[in-house]
């Protein structure tokens, strides 16, 4: 072989190696095929290649969520020692149980995006990340354990059902288990509910003075109106979201109404009325104003809320480093 031909070769091997090295770098392929999965409705996995922007905003996500489940759990723990008998208590137990569970399913699948544990937790008990504003109300009555059982179990339903075909794989599984076990909360309080607004003339009460504070913050947890909402058209576009918040907000109002009539228990707006035109109901927004300054910071609850998960987390240390201890010890053996 000639020299000549040798360099030929040798010229056109550099060529197709800095050729592929720019499409790597351009992630052509890997976009493409990204792409793809998405526009095919396929599930995206956790070794495959996404782009930042996916991964960041899954990550800000589903940390979220999670703290969400984790917080969520002190409103309702705070009536475990209070209900109103062994049977209640044994349901509520499970209920608050499950939450950690589902807490536990999402971080997991956050981590499977490639922060770690320590990473999201610390996040949390920072203030860095936030997680649904409707866990710094106070429950103050047992009725509002029903209530939150109802409305916001009922809220989360209607925001999660979409995201268990979400495109992302780990979290549309995890999804999925949550919005079963989500179903049991919902009918749960629906059925404290039922039982209290079938009661006594003062359990009657109760349960209406519940519903009555619990369901503006319900409707507030879809979040802000789409014209407002910062996330959205990105979710959208790469199937995390498929609805809008003011769609999902209509489609729970439209959901609660019937299912207030056979509670015998009144919504609290004036103004909610069957919109036959539309084919939906007609009905007041939430004070989304409020929404922002409990986001914020600033809700009946929220250093509470804060102050119990840090001092929590703090007295765990001992049971993480002694399963670190114990992990070490097995993997010497
Ligand atoms: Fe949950
Ligand atoms: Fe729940």
């Amino acid at each position: 072989m000639g020299e000549g031909l040798l360099d030929e070769v040798a010229q056109a091997e550099a060529e197709m190696i800095a050729a592929a090295a720019t499409a790597v770098e351009r992630h052509d392929d890997s976009q493409a095929y990204f792409d793809a999965v998405i526009a095919a409705d396929q599930k995206v996995e956790p070794r495959d290649w996404m782009p930042d922007d996916y991964r960041k905003g899954l990550i800000r996500q589903i940390a979220q969520h999670a703290h969400s489940e984790i917080i969520g759990m002190q409103p309702e723990g705070n009536w475990i020692t209070r209900a109103p008998s062994l049977k209640r208590k044994a349901i509520l137990m499970a209920k608050v149980q499950d939450e950690a569970g589902h807490g536990l399913y999402l971080y997991a699948a956050a981590e499977t995006l490639g922060v770690t544990r320590e990473e999201l937790v610390d996040a949390l008990i920072s203030g860095r990340q936030k997680y649904s504003s409707i866990f710094n109300y106070p429950t103050l009555s047992w009725a509002d354990v029903g209530a939150i059982g109802w409305l916001v179990d009922g809220a989360a339903i209607v925001n999660q059902v979409p995201l268990c075909r979400c495109s992302y794989g780990p979290y549309a599984r995890a999804m999925i288990r949550i919005c079963k076990e989500e179903s049991f909360h919902q009918r749960q309080g629906y059925e404290i509910l039922h039982t209290l607004s079938h009661g006594t003339e003062a359990q009657h009460r109760m349960a209406q003075e519940s519903v009555d504070r619990w369901w503006y913050p319900s409707l507030a947890m879809f979040g802000p109106p789409d014209t407002e909402s910062t996330h959205s058209a990105a979710s959208m576009a790469w199937k995390i979201k498929r609805h809008s918040n003011d769609e999902l907000r209509q489609r729970f109002v439209d959901m609660c109404v019937p299912q207030a009539e056979v509670l015998g228990l009144t919504l609290p707006d004036p103004d909610l009325r069957w919109n036959a035109e539309r084919g939906q109901h007609d009905f007041t927004q939430p004070d989304f104003g409020e929404l922002m300054r409990v986001v914020k910071g600033d809700g009946p609850c929220n250093a509470q809320r804060m102050d119990h998960r840090r001092r929590a987390h703090a007295d765990g240390a001992w049971v993480r480093d002694a399963a670190a201890a114990y992990a070490a010890k097995r993997e010497k053996q």
